[in-house]
């Protein structure tokens, strides 16, 4: 646990709305909180540095904490279950994925009288009850195989505990059972689990499964007691009892709904036509939701905090954190036309990245720099992210924002940087390059942010002349691409100052954007792909992947798409001929003789050392870019590391030359209504806007495209001759 950090309720919120943190002191004890507001993230000495200015807030000083516990793995509470007294059964169906983790509980009963549990383990099923007499555990003692269906059982009757396993067929594997004289009890009313040890007199659940459960039923005598159906309301966190009492479960720690069952065929691949093959649930002793932390520091955000990009900082005897959130204006537009819109689906998404190494890559760096030092690979405790695997293998499809997003912070670094003199930074931090722009340039700016735009769409949008994007808004819903569309389509002006945008379709857990799904299907750069059967979302049945499989390719958005990944490293862009047609006369004003074809820019950036890296975009009009579209830079990389991306590569001789894939395209359209866009397609462009004072070619361009766009004079459709 990290000495001291936390969580806010909410990314964003308006001058006089309340915002919530959770924040927890390890062992407690006194800490100290100040906020600021934020114009650069980036902690290198040889950047611009990390720089904020102090708000005046009525909490600022010192509070008393407490230590707030969070726990890892997902489990479905049933409390107030009444046992009758007399014989009891219980059983289910499962599909373990980590037997080497020791004793997992599939289904649990505990009361003050005892307790019993039926349960797989490296031993083969298990079943355990303890009465006021003693404990006694029987086993199997015959292995299961993982990934493969058993049916599961035990029973106390006329005193005896016996327990039963059988695997499901192509496997003929023996039936195995186990018998033993047990002392029966009456173990009235008490508290049912799932995947999980009922016992919570100590308020910690142990014994998580990791597997697929379906059915899990009790019995007393010939009488059903309970009897889930995983496969109804799959698109919630209930867990629906069919038995006579209605002992209606919640599921804790969002585990993965919608998987396919024991029963599944293959004939059908979405949910929603056969919900009744796929009433398996998927548990993971790593899964993490809510972490339910309380409110440590609430507040009204005053009236005179203009909008931006603020932090909470925390100290507590000189270990700190800081907690970002998105200050906006009480009346959208009102106190800015220019908006750059935070990626806090991407963020969330994210958080929590362990990537073995990093922080014991960055921590003296980090120190040295006075930045933050933690890495979620230092900190697993926080849990994991849909870039990791959980503990049994299985890929992470669930991300969460209501707990510590460690790696989401400001004057935070997050790798050692190539270029000798880069910062190694990726989101929160190195956004701050854009906010720094626009605040030098002296060009005001309101924030937004992706949940913002979810809540609020097109309308939101509407009330700016141009919206600004980051480094890496990769992850949308629906919701987001439609708004985008929508106010591209009215008018509006977007500039894209990323890489990889507009990637993967995420669809937000059911009560809202806390919490997101995603389901890696078909193509895409991808560190797990979603198993057969499994590419549609719980939460709404909708098909998931790649937005370019799902007919929205960003091309048609932005002009650009993803093309092509490699390490992170950077390289210059070059003019080319578009910069010299008129309709992009406004780009070069101020830079006629610097912005020719042929002419470098970006050649030196602070991550990567220059413009073009790590994650690169191009123009296709295949994909949607407009044939109008011009390109007025291009950058081809020959770094061996970059590849192209899988859904760019059909077979062996495809692509038959790098520069029609591995390479990044500054591309300017305009779009109906006056409005245009203008895409850098770059991860690291970004990186090269603060060289020289933010006075450099690169940020030059940008500056004037922004001023440009911001301009409510709209731009003249594209002569017949150019389309
Ligand atoms: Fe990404």
């Amino acid at each position: 646990m990290l000495p001291i950090t936390g969580y806010a309720d909410r990314w964003s919120v308006r001058q006089g709305e309340r915002i919530d943190f959770n924040i927890s002191v390890l062992g407690g004890g006194r800490y100290k909180a100040r906020v600021a507001r934020v114009l650069c993230g980036d902690p290198n000495p040889k950047g611009p540095g990390y720089r904020e200015v102090p708000a005046t807030w009525a909490m600022e000083g010192e509070h008393e904490g407490e230590e707030q516990p969070i726990h890892l793995g997902s489990w479905v509470d049933v409390p107030g279950v009444v046992l009758p007294a007399g014989d009891i059964g219980f059983s289910a169906t499962l599909w373990p994925t980590r037997l080497a983790a020791g004793q997992q509980a599939v289904l649990s009963f505990a009361s003050t009288a005892g307790s019993l549990t039926l349960g797989v383990g490296p031993n083969g099923a298990y079943c355990r009850l303890v009465t006021p007499s003693g404990e006694q555990t029987l086993e199997t003692g015959v292995k299961l195989t993982e990934r493969a269906w058993y049916d599961i059982a035990c029973d106390l009757t006329g005193g005896t505990l016996a327990l039963h396993q059988s695997a499901h067929r192509p496997r003929l594997d023996r039936q195995e059972s186990a018998a033993c004289s047990a002392a029966s009890t009456a173990m009235l009313g008490g508290a049912g689990a799932v995947a999980v040890a009922a016992d919570r007199s100590t308020q910690v659940v142990r014994a998580h499964f990791n597997g697929k459960i379906e059915r899990p039923t009790i019995i007393a005598g010939a009488q059903k007691v309970a009897a889930w159906d995983f496969s109804q309301q799959m698109g919630t966190d209930t867990a629906i009892d069919t038995g006579p009492n209605n002992y209606t479960g919640r599921c804790i720690n969002l585990p993965t709904r919608a998987m396919t069952g024991s029963n599944w065929r293959g004939d059908v691949h979405r949910w929603t036509e056969d919900p009744a093959q796929y009433g398996a649930i998927h548990f993971h002793d790593d899964d993490m939701g809510d972490a339910g932390w309380h409110s440590s520091l609430g507040f009204t955000v005053p009236t005179d905090w203009i909008s931006g990009v603020y932090a909470l900082h925390l100290d507590k005897d000189g270990a700190r954190d800081n907690i970002v959130f998105y200050v906006r204006a009480a009346v959208p537009g009102s106190q800015a036309k220019v908006a750059f819109l935070a990626p806090t689906f991407s963020y969330t998404v994210y958080s929590q990245y362990q990537k073995a190494g990093r922080q014991a890559m960055i921590t003296e760096r980090s120190r040295a720099w006075g930045a933050l030092a933690q890495a979620p690979d230092g900190h697993p405790e926080y849990g994991v992210s849909p870039y990791n695997f959980h503990s049994d293998g299985s890929g992470v499809g669930m991300a969460s924002m209501r707990r510590p997003l460690i790696d989401k912070r400001v004057n935070q670094i997050h790798l050692i940087d190539p270029s000798p003199d880069g910062s190694g930074l990726y989101w929160i931090s190195a956004d701050g390059y854009v906010t720094d722009l626009l605040t030098r340039k002296d060009i005001a700016f309101e924030v937004i942010t992706d949940h913002d735009v979810h809540a609020e769409g097109a309308a939101l949008l509407s009330q700016y002349n141009v919206v600004l994007t980051g480094q890496h808004p990769e992850y949308h819903t629906t919701e987001t691409l439609d708004a985008l569309a929508t106010y591209l389509a009215d008018g509006g002006r977007f500039i894209y100052l990323g890489g990889n945008g507009f990637y993967w379709k995420v669809v937000p857990h059911y009560e809202g954007p806390w919490s997101f799904e995603l389901r890696r299907a078909e193509g895409g750069i991808r560190l797990w792909e979603t198993l057969p059967g499994e590419s549609y979302h719980a939460h709404d049945g909708s098909y998931g992947g790649l937005w370019r499989r799902l007919g929205r390719p960003p091309q048609q958005l932005v002009g650009v798409g993803f093309s092509t990944q490699g390490e992170y490293n950077s390289y210059p862009y070059s003019f080319i001929d578009g910069i010299l047609n008129p309709r992009v006369a406004f780009m070069r004003e101020g830079m006629e003789d610097l912005a020719t074809p042929g002419a470098p820019l970006g050649e030196r950036g602070l991550m990567g050392g220059a413009a073009a890296g790590h994650e690169l975009d191009r123009a296709d009009t295949l994909l949607g870019t407009p044939r109008h579209a011009i390109i007025v830079g291009r950058a081809v990389l020959t770094d061996p590391t970059f590849q192209p991306v899988n859904e760019e590569r059909r077979d062996h001789t495809w692509p038959a030359k790098r520069e029609d894939i591995i390479r990044s395209d500054l591309t300017f359209m305009e779009t109906p209504n006056g409005g245009a866009v203008f895409s850098v397609g770059s991860m690291c462009f970004i990186g090269a806007l603060p060289i020289d004072g933010y006075e450099n070619v690169a940020a030059r361009l940008i500056t004037n495209v922004v001023r440009r766009f911001a301009d409510p004079a709209p731009f003249p459709k594209p002569p017949p001759t150019d389309d």
